[in-house]
């Protein structure tokens, strides 16, 4: 972390997880233990069904609520999708655009990562962009290049002055779900290559200020570790953050 120049940002992502009734008292729960936290931004990221509730429970306290998905258009015939004027009606604020399932279970690319991400911003959300490589490609070396290429996608044709309102999450596919955690060096040095992407993109003074977040089996036991690298400004948390407890671990780890 370094909240010299960049916020410290935690983001739970249900996935397809919980119910609709069972929102208001998680995040109620979650607003008590989290009254007090200081330096962290506290996104959760719940179904698309879960939205009302959670925007509802969520209102007047430091918790902001993202969806998992948009549709790229602004509106139109496309059966069973939804747009980020939609959620943005909704009180929504964060996307995660790109989450390694959607790429390999619904045929996400980076061309619609990219079309999701401009999506996002003209209708004032703030796009979590996922990047991450697979196991084949860490084990032939290659997650440098690979990682840096799917952000050169992601951004492509994306101002200057939108930057600020992005933020990237690396996370490794062979990490996801599956207890087994990128080190903390790999996972910071993956950081410092975004970063530097970054930088050689839009210049040093505006990629220091983007919020670089870890996900990928994290949890509280390994988030205090995670988050001591200067590249990693937060998490990006699935199966930890379905338990209000938990998850409040891993916000008290960041917010010290
Ligand atoms: P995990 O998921 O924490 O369950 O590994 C992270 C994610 O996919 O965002």
């Amino acid at each position: 972390m370094n909240r010299r120049y960049r916020k410290t940002v935690i983001a739970g992502n249900w996935k397809m997880n919980m119910l609709p009734s069972e929102t208001k008292d998680f995040v109620t729960r979650l607003r008590d233990e989290t009254a007090d936290c200081k330096w962290c931004d506290i996104v959760l990221c719940v179904p698309f069904t879960h939205i009302y509730q959670a925007v509802k429970a969520a209102k007047g306290t430091k918790i902001a609520i993202g969806a998992q998905n948009c549709h790229q258009a602004a509106k139109g015939a496309y059966t069973g999708e939804v747009s980020c004027a939609m959620l943005a009606d909704l009180g929504v604020k964060y996307v995660i655009v790109g989450h390694s399932e959607r790429r390999a279970y619904f045929g996400e690319t980076d061309e619609s990562v990219n079309q999701k991400v401009h999506a996002a911003l003209e209708a004032g959300l703030r796009p979590i962009i996922c990047l991450g490589e697979s196991l084949e490609i860490r084990e032939n070396g290659a997650e440098l290049d690979f990682v840096r290429t799917q952000l050169k996608l992601a951004l492509k044709g994306i101002a200057p002055q939108s930057l600020k309102k992005i933020i990237i999450a690396y996370e490794p596919i062979w990490a996801i779900g599956t207890g087994k955690i990128a080190t903390p060096r790999q996972a910071g040095e993956v950081g410092s290559a975004i970063r530097e992407t970054l930088r050689s993109l839009y210049g040093a003074r505006a990629a220091r200020g983007v919020s670089v977040l870890y996900g990928g089996s994290l949890n509280k036991d390994n988030a205090e570790a995670m988050l001591a690298m200067p590249d990693v400004d937060g998490g990006l948390i699935g199966g930890a953050s379905l338990d209000a407890a938990s998850l409040n671990s891993i916000i008290k780890a960041a917010d010290q």
